[in-house]
């Protein structure tokens, strides 16, 4: 028998439902009267994880040995480790058996976080890494302070089952949230100080309720008094619906910016990799998205060294980047995850093959994010203040294209501030106050 845990840290891996995930198991455990603090004083610490590739799961183990050896030393003061996230639903039981951890819990069962710790204090390790058909989300508190910009969970799981990706197994089957529980969360975010609102799903675009598509849902959004910006991420090529794509040429407060994933630039890569898209098909996609909203900013996700990639191939990669222009984009060495088809296939690369293309891809990537930010200059918007900048009286916020903007100036966070673009760095851009400018 364990004293319950009075207070509790969350360490939040991986992408941004990640981080949602993270904020909603927070206000739970604060809900059930324990109190946040810093992972070293924590009684409790919920390491949420990450399964993507090897080195994001790699690195849980390696926290959780860290944490176990840290331990020793606080004798009875020893904090519970909980995993929760994508590794916790992977490797489940496996996990206290590895790593004697206290709880485990899945990405769809972290709504019972409050009987898996008083299991855990009573002494039995406790693992729920079920996929109930009833939605964690009703189970969970209403929202409480936000920032100015504020994830909302509309849509989870994957039915798409690309070759590589263990997504499918680890956050289920594509389920949507109802229109109405969105649009009611959405106003508790505003209410609780978000200016921005980004719609998360791993396939947020094949979002749906009955009729609806993620368009009504948006349009729906942009009436809510005080939500003053809407972005929305990550979409499936394939599920770009024509609504969604004339709602960037509609709705004002959709701002111009498309995280659009194609991973590779060959068809026959695309192929193996399960896309159920080419090459031809996402660039005539991209045509039709510039055609409705002329300025969007685009952004992809690359895999390079797929199995059995050729030179030729990972060329073909190069030339459809330089074909897009993409304002900013994640890559990565292709990682083989266990139980994914991709990870039995023949023709692995070698990692210094691998390390090599992904630097040339890296290359080109950056030169296109530095040529976006300097095309920009000269252009007027509104930046949204999200931080303290490192320089005293500097302020950080984002433009309507996503960029890093720093400025100057008697600002306050979740201010939008409207600016002139004045110079372009390759990760950042400077702006000018326009009142300043006027005077
Ligand atoms: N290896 C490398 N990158 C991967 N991604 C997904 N699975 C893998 C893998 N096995 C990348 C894809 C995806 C992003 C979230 O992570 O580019 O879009
Ligand atoms: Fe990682 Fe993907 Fe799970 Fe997000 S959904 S935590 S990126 S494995």
């Amino acid at each position: 028998m364990k004293t319950p845990p009075k207070t509790f840290a969350v360490k939040s891996f991986g992408c941004q439902m990640n981080v949602y995930d993270g904020e909603r198991m927070a206000e739970l455990m604060a809900g059930e009267g324990m109190a946040q603090v810093d992972a070293a004083d924590a009684d409790l610490v919920v390491l949420n994880t990450c399964h993507i590739r090897e080195k994001a799961t790699e690195k849980v183990f390696s926290d959780i040995g860290r944490m176990r050896k840290d331990r020793r030393g606080r004798g009875a003061q020893a904090p519970m480790i909980a995993i929760a996230g994508c590794v916790a639903q992977a490797e489940g039981e496996e996990i206290v058996r590895r790593a004697k951890v206290d709880v485990v819990v899945g990405p769809q069962a972290y709504h019972n976080l409050p009987r898996l710790i008083a299991d855990a204090a009573a002494g039995t390790a406790s693992v729920d890494t079920d996929m109930p058909v009833a939605s964690k989300f009703g189970a969970l508190p209403a929202r409480r302070k936000v920032g100015p910009t504020a994830f909302l969970t509309v849509q989870e799981g994957c039915d798409k089952f690309c070759t590589y990706c263990v997504v499918p197994y680890t956050r289920g089957a594509e389920v949507s949230r109802p229109f109405a529980a969105i649009v009611d969360e959405a106003k508790a975010l505003v209410d609780a100080g978000a200016r921005e609102i980004t719609l998360l799903g791993q396939n947020v675009n094949a979002w749906t309720d009955g009729t609806k598509g993620l368009h009504d849902l948006i349009r729906m959004l942009d009436r809510i008094p005080g939500l003053a910006r809407i972005r929305y991420t990550t979409s499936h090529p394939n599920d770009m619906a024509q609504g969604l794509i004339d709602a960037h040429r509609d709705v004002e407060s959709l701002m111009p910016f498309l995280h659009l994933p194609v991973q590779a630039g060959s068809d026959r890569v695309l192929k193996a990799m399960n896309r159920s898209h080419t090459r031809d098909s996402y660039l005539r996609l991209l045509d039709r998205i510039r055609a409705a909203r002329p300025d969007i900013a685009l952004s992809g996700d690359f895999i390079v060294g797929f199995p059995g990639e050729t030179e030729a191939e990972f060329a073909e990669t190069l030339s459809l980047v330089d074909a897009v222009g993409y304002a900013q984009a994640f890559s990565f060495k292709y990682s083989p995850r266990p139980g994914t088809p991709a990870a039995d296939l023949g023709g692995q690369i070698p990692e210094e093959v691998m390390a090599e293309r992904l630097q040339r891809l890296q290359t080109a990537l950056g030169r296109d994010q530095h040529a976006f930010n300097q095309a920009s200059v000269g252009r007027s918007c509104d930046i949204l203040i999200e931080r303290r900048g490192k320089l005293q009286g500097q302020w950080l916020g984002k433009s309507p294209w996503l960029q890093s903007v720093l400025l100057s100036g008697d600002h306050a966070i979740g201010d939008l501030v409207t600016v002139e673009l004045t110079q372009a760095g390759p990760n950042s851009v400077i702006a000018v106050p326009k009142m300043a400018v006027a005077a």
